[in-house]
């Protein structure tokens, strides 16, 4: 067992060829890091070709702890000419990639990958903050319906909660006024959202929520902690959700709840034009397929919860309409959806412009539902929620 400044935890994956190490490494001396230096040389008995070094998780690592990996891994690589040391980092680390990389300056044979560089095929379009004006309109108009869904999943005041892949928090901010939490964090992966929901925090003198920097699939948050912990709209723009889901149980304590949205834009709808707008819904979920998002997994929640080791699984499923608030708010966020999907994604996959300018009627006609006085547009949306077991 380490002391306990050296809450660390070492391990080796011999299907991967990952040794990794996660957690704290602050020793006064070589001898109090000897465990996890002997789970690298046992490692080493094993490898063929590259071993990877995953630090994706080591939170803290001191000059002696750095100096005493650092020398473990040069001295393999001068003993074994064949061997080839890639470490992997992660920005949400942020010292991890600039310190390890200095390695390849003695030993040539060290590489460093920072993982989440490009670490799901939808990060650009998710990531570069032209997301903002949609996600702001989609929360505005899910709150009427989730504020009166959200305790029906468990949600009472006075939990532990974290909201994870946040966004730009205003969902956050919603929850923390209607359900006054014991305590809320709130993570993402976008450095420009999580700089916009800091700046408006600080505008409207938001306090008491953690905004973190943080990768839902590693998170370095503990495990148990959170009695209701959400990830909205989120679980669809992965191409591994469940990497997502197996964290979210981890972090949730056990009799805690884990509380999920997800559309299925295919059965988007609107009443007149309503082939036109079916049609480009419909090619909405082929043009996120292509970037490996699935935004039809809705009505796939009871799956995922249940293989995921969810007890107590509650569905159901709301529908945003143009007839919920101000019709103009419906159509904002249909204009911000045109905007992006075929502005941007349609563009990036190389669609050609007879098939944008098709695709972009749809949300025209979907416009046009949401505003004429006679008209309905509507948006549906699945809610699932499961128990981690006791
Ligand atoms: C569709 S948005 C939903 C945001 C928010 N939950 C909402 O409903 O407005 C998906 C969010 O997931 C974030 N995200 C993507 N990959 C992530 C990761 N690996 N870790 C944390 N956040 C991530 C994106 O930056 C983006 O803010």
């Amino acid at each position: 067992m380490p002391a306990p400044s050296q809450a660390f935890v070492a391990r080796y994956d011999e299907n991967n060829q990952e040794f990794s190490l996660a957690g704290t490494v602050r020793p006064e001396a070589d001898g109090e890091v000897a465990d996890g230096i002997a789970v690298f040389n046992r490692a080493l008995g094993h490898v063929r070709g590259t071993l990877y070094v995953n630090v994706k998780r080591l939170a803290r690592l001191n000059n002696t702890g750095f100096r005493i990996l650092a020398r473990a891994m040069v001295e393999a690589c001068r003993a074994r000419p064949e061997l080839k040391i890639v470490v992997v980092t992660s920005s949400v680390v942020g010292w991890a990639t600039a310190k390890f990389g200095r390695l390849r300056l003695i030993e040539p044979r060290i590489s460093v990958y920072e993982y989440d560089g490009q670490f799901y095929p939808g990060q650009s379009f998710l990531e570069d903050g032209g997301f903002i004006p949609i996600l702001r309109n989609q929360t505005r108009m899910t709150w009427r319906h989730e504020r009166a869904i959200l305790p029906r999943h468990g949600l009472t005041p006075g939990l532990a909660m974290a909201d994870i892949c946040c966004g730009i928090g205003d969902f956050a901010v919603l929850a923390q006024r209607e359900f006054a939490p014991s305590r809320l964090v709130a993570l993402d992966h976008s450095k420009s959202s999580l700089a916009y929901a800091r700046a408006v925090a600080a505008e409207f003198g938001i306090q008491g929520i953690e905004y973190t920097y943080g990768d839902a699939a590693e998170m370095l948050l503990d495990a148990d902690q959170f009695d209701f912990v959400t990830c909205r709209h989120s679980l669809q723009i992965f191409n591994r959700p469940d990497l997502i889901l197996r964290e979210l149980f981890r972090i949730c304590k056990p009799g805690g709840r884990i509380y999920i949205t997800n559309e299925k834009n295919s059965h988007c709808l609107g009443e007149p034009r309503a082939q036109s707008i079916q049609w480009t819904y419909t090619e909405v979920a082929k043009l996120f397929e292509h970037f490996e998002m699935d935004v039809e997994l809705g009505p796939k929640s009871r799956r995922y919860l249940v293989d995921a080791g969810f007890h107590d699984i509650r569905v159901e499923s709301f529908m945003v309409t143009n007839l919920d608030g101000d019709p103009q708010d419906f159509a904002d966020m249909i204009a911000a959806w045109e905007a992006v999907y075929a502005g941007d994604m349609a563009v990036k996959r190389g669609d050609p412009p007879e098939f944008i300018e098709r695709f972009r009627q749809g949300f025209r006609d979907h416009i046009h539902a949401a505003l004429h006085p006679k008209g309905y547009a509507g948006w549906p949306i699945w809610v699932a929620s499961g128990q981690k077991p006791i």
